[in-house]
């Protein structure tokens, strides 16, 4: 495989100037003293005379805006942290956030971070399972909550020995009287000048995420206060956030994405940040951009593949000038996903690569540097990552060999360990590296190709085919909206590929589409990757986060116990 690249870009360059210690430098920390995620990211901007900076721009259902400066932030995160401290709340008790995307949400994350507390944010979608799986397995002491939840949490309060208080932020819109045990708290209301902000130290746990892995209960991934170092410099160099920029997260801070970067990067760098509590509609997210003149756009596969499923039409009735970046993360971003992002928008989506385990982007296509499509791009210049072999965990350079995605430890952001289950945090290290559990492979220029989860990958006739390849050859077809594809197993072949396929309006399953779709597969990538058999469904199941679960259609194909569904996106 030959090099394809041309041009002025230096990464040789940015790997000697990049190097974690200088987030440190540009955050002020010293070695030794103590730092605060809530402090540097918040009371750092107005002690240095910023205060008047708008920190955060709210968007609700109906289109009302609020607005929050740094100072309101400041003022904000006092009183959640005056409030909790009064109720006993103490440094390292695990506090959940069980909201909506609500200014409480992100306000109250820093605020129990102010009080040294441990945030445990949870999607607000969660089922009393869900919910209850992961409050009982934290030992969560208090959760935070809207009325419009609280039927849930009480349903699993007597099963969490340890939860002392429920704590209600819009007690006062409804009046219903709450329980023993449940307090109203109106942020609004309560702004506290000073606060004496806890003294966190880079080891110092700060936010636990909980992650569902391939087989058993979902696992909470431990982070320090030092993460902040990776996600400060991650945001400058590799979401390129300005000081002017207008910055819109898509994701929402019960999955990683929506704390490291959809809070705690971006204030960091003491930017504006756009959030809106709304569903998706492609109109309505044309129309974000263009009311907020938004500069920045970190988003997801699965949104792109939904707004490329309503054509180029509704982009053209908006004015999308502002933006001058656009990021992805979460999935595999198909090859069309970014051809289709140039002739929209005349951006390339760039690719990041991370996990809840890394607590931040690892793998990316920096600002500036030559998108292939379909690559993830190259090690974030401050970290040493590789293909390696998955018995000896050693480094495979031969391009286009399928290895796993290891990582070099340690990095600031690096999980310390899953809660309660160390066993299986030390089982992720091999020769000295960290396994994320994605196969991939290089090529000549040194770029990473995603082949699929480690499980995932199909192996059919001894042939390593990999799922994203087949569907992103299958969104190629008029027919198909979106798609999942699977090994199933086979006598001869091992494994031959299944696919399920959702149509696009118009398009009904028979006979000669099935042979169209399969030939398609077949010309687009081989006769090895053609689908044996294809099973027409009205959705695939997904992650909220949108990730598509292979394995529980894999477990259905075998009439295997499907695992933990709990993040499905059951909509
Ligand atoms: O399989 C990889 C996939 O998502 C996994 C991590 O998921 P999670 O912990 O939920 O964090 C997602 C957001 C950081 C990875 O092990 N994944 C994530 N980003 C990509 C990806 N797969 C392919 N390309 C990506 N850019």
């Amino acid at each position: 495989m030959e090099s394809t690249l041309s041009g002025a870009f230096d990464y040789q360059q940015l790997r000697n100037d990049i190097t974690w210690d200088v987030a440190e430098r540009e955050l002020g920390h010293t070695e030794g003293a103590s730092i605060n995620i809530a402090h540097a990211c918040i009371d750092r901007h107005v002690e240095a005379g910023r205060g008047d900076k708008l920190a955060l721009v709210h968007e609700n259902h109906e289109g009302e805006l609020r607005r929050f400066t740094y100072r309101d932030l400041m003022l904000l995160t006092n009183g959640w942290a005056g409030f909790l401290r009064g109720l006993g709340i103490r440094n390292l008790d695990r506090v959940c956030l069980f909201l909506d995307r609500v200014p409480e949400l992100y306000i109250g994350f820093m605020g129990i971070l102010k009080v040294g507390a441990v945030v445990e944010p949870l999607f607000s979608a969660f089922g009393e399972d869900a919910l209850h799986s992961r409050m009982e397995d934290s030992a969560a002491v208090a959760i935070i909550t809207q009325r419009k939840h609280l039927g849930k949490v009480r349903r699993v309060r007597d099963r969490v020995p340890s939860l002392k208080t429920i704590i209600v932020i819009d007690h006062e819109e409804d009046g219903r009287p709450l329980r023993d045990g449940e307090v109203a708290y109106s942020m609004l209301a309560n702004r506290l000048e000073t606060f004496s902000v806890f003294r966190a130290y880079p080891e110092t746990p700060s936010v636990l995420h909980y992650t569902s892995g391939t087989t058993g209960k979902p696992k909470g991934a431990m982070h320090v206060h030092g993460s902040i170092f990776a996600q400060y410099l991650t945001t400058k160099v590799v979401l390129d956030l300005k000081d002017d920029d207008i910055y819109w997260c898509t994701a929402d801070p019960g999955w990683v994405t929506g704390t490291s970067y959809g809070i705690i990067g971006p204030w960091a760098l003491g930017v504006t940040q756009v959030v809106v509590d709304a569903g998706f509609s492609s109109d309505r997210w044309y129309q974000t951009i263009d009311n907020h003149r938004i500069t920045v756009w970190y988003t997801a596969p699965t949104a792109i593949r939904m707004l490329m499923k309503d054509g180029l039409d509704p982009v053209k009735r908006h004015d999308h000038s502002s933006l001058r970046h656009m990021c992805s993360v979460g999935e595999p971003l198909n090859p069309e996903a970014v051809r289709w992002g140039r002739e929209a928008f005349g951006l390339d989506y760039h690719d990041t690569f991370w996990q809840t385990e890394t607590g931040s982007i690892m793998i990316t296509n920096l600002p500036g540097m030559p998108v292939k499509p379909g690559s993830m791009g190259r090690p974030f210049p401050a970290l040493e990552a590789a293909i390696v072999d998955p018995r000896s965990g050693e480094p495979i350079t031969s391009p286009g060999r399928v290895g796993l995605i290891a990582l070099r430890p340690p990095w600031p952001s690096m999980m310390r360990t899953y809660w309660n289950n160390s066993a299986t945090y030390y089982g992720k290290f091999l020769n000295g590296w960290y396994i994320c559990g994605d196969q991939a492979s290089l090529d000549a220029d040194g770029y990473f190709w995603f082949c699929g989860r480690d499980d995932d990958v199909i192996n059919t006739g001894g042939h390593l085919v990999g799922p994203f390849e087949i569907e992103s050859a299958l969104l190629e077809h008029e027919a198909v909206a979106e798609s999942a594809a699977i090994g199933k197993p086979d006598p001869v072949n091992m494994e031959v590929v299944k696919v399920f396929v959702a149509l696009r309006p118009g398009f009904a399953p028979s006979a000669d589409l099935e042979l169209s779709i399969m030939n398609h597969v077949r010309k687009r990538l081989s006769p090895l990757a053609m689908p044996q058999e294809i099973a027409f469904v009205d959705k695939v199941p997904k992650t909220r986060s949108g990730k598509i679960l292979r394995r529980v259609l894999r477990a259905q194909e075998m009439g295997l116990p499907t695992g933990d569904i709990s993040t499905m996106d059951d909509n």
